[in-house]
């Protein structure tokens, strides 16, 4: 087992003190970087880029390349799991991800396997051990799913959607069909988590990313209680240090309490959601990971240090926050506004950990 290096994301996870204020972004590797655009051309496309290891550890370490980034993120996708489920996954150029195959009625959620990640996803587990050892302990590497309802909403409605039409009206109109395939679904995620920390991912994040357009009372229904399941079924001990896992929900300013009750370890939070306000509520349950608009990267540098500044400000002093933004990058951003964000977080959070 090779040493840390760099373990202070691990630590603000768990809210122990660190030196400055840890950061990543999501979807730190991606199209807004020439260097990906470049990997994906080489490799045919964006699941040639995830089906083969070394492709993916090509990409996930180009970030790193260029920014003084705290953590790696797996390159792969939280979609993998419904195109294991056999509903045949493809990427449309402009489109965004589509289903040869969706998921509308009984019969459907039936027909639908529980995800075996040693026989179904094994192309996930062997890219997180290429970059394990690639990565030979210079900062941890987090894993990474989608939650169930945020899968259901791709697999019903057969790729991203607007209106959320048929997914909601199968969980209105068919409440105990939906529970079935999120069944499904968590038992999978649980499987594919696990597969991801024993093969070397060093903290775990379940993307929420749809939980949001969801009534107060469907939320807790239809997507908390699922995340819930998954929390009580990860490993959370793994190579001698815990394993940290992060939930993030998007839009779920209101649900921050619930969400720190399942026993997660840290909370995604978006820009919606002030962090100092969020830090009040949550107390020393949880770390708080985030928030800054990834529309910031679109304004000047300056304007950029300014946002960082006052989010700190905002978090104040002491242990338990990761800097990242609320959102996935956008892919027109310029990479040198990134770097201008990243720095900005490695120059002024010092003072915050006196
Ligand atoms: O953060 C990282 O760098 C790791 C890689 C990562 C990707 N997708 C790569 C990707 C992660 C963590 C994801 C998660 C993901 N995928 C989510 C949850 C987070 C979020 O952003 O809300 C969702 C909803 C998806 C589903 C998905 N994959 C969509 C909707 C799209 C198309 C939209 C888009 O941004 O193009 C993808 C494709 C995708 N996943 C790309 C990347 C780099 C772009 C594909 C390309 O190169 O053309």
């Amino acid at each position: 087992m090779t040493e840390l290096k760099n373990d202070r994301f691990l630590k603000a996870l768990l809210r122990e003190p660190v030196d400055r204020t840890p950061i990543w972004m999501m979807r730190q590797a991606g199209r807004y970087l020439p260097e990906y655009r470049a990997s994906r051309a080489t490799a045919g496309s964006f699941m040639d880029l995830c089906m083969n290891a070394d492709f993916a550890c090509e990409v996930t370490m180009q970030p790193l390349e260029r920014y003084p980034l705290d953590a790696a993120i797996l390159f792969s996708d939280i979609l993998t799991i419904p195109d294991a489920m056999n509903l045949g996954l493809y990427f449309e150029t402009g489109e965004g991800p589509k289903f040869k195959k969706v998921v509308r009625t009984e019969a459907d959620v039936d027909a639908l396997p529980i995800v075996n990640t040693a026989s179904d996803l094994s192309y996930v587990t062997k890219a997180v051990s290429t970059i394990r050892h690639e990565l030979n302990g210079r900062v941890p590497l987090i894993g990474f799913s989608g939650s169930p309802w945020t899968l259901a909403t791709y697999m019903v409605e057969g790729g991203s959607s607007k209106d959320f039409r048929h997914v909601k009206a199968m969980m209105y109109n068919q409440p105990e069909v939906m529970h079935q395939m999120l069944h499904k679904l968590a038992l999978s995620v649980i499987d594919y988590l696990n597969a991801q920390i024993k093969a070397g991912a060093q903290a775990v994040q379940i993307f929420d990313t749809w939980g949001g357009v969801l009534s107060h009372a469907a939320y807790k229904e239809f997507s908390l209680q699922y995340m819930q399941q998954i929390v009580d079924g990860l490993i959370r001990e793994h190579e001698g240090r815990r394993v940290p896992v992060i939930l993030f929900t998007k839009g779920a300013g209101q649900w921050l309490e619930t969400m720190a009750n399942t026993g997660c370890d840290a909370l995604g939070i978006d820009w919606t959601t002030d962090i100092g306000n969020a830090r009040s509520r949550v107390g020393d349950k949880v770390a708080l990971q985030g928030n800054m608009d990834p529309s910031v990267l679109y304004a000047s540098p300056e304007r950029i240090r300014e946002e960082v500044a006052s989010i700190l400000a905002s978090y104040g002093k002491g242990a338990g926050q990761i800097f990242n933004l609320g959102h996935g990058i956008h892919q027109f951003v310029n990479p040198d506004h990134a770097k201008a964000f990243i720095e900005a977080v490695v120059e002024l959070s010092p003072q915050y950990h006196k």
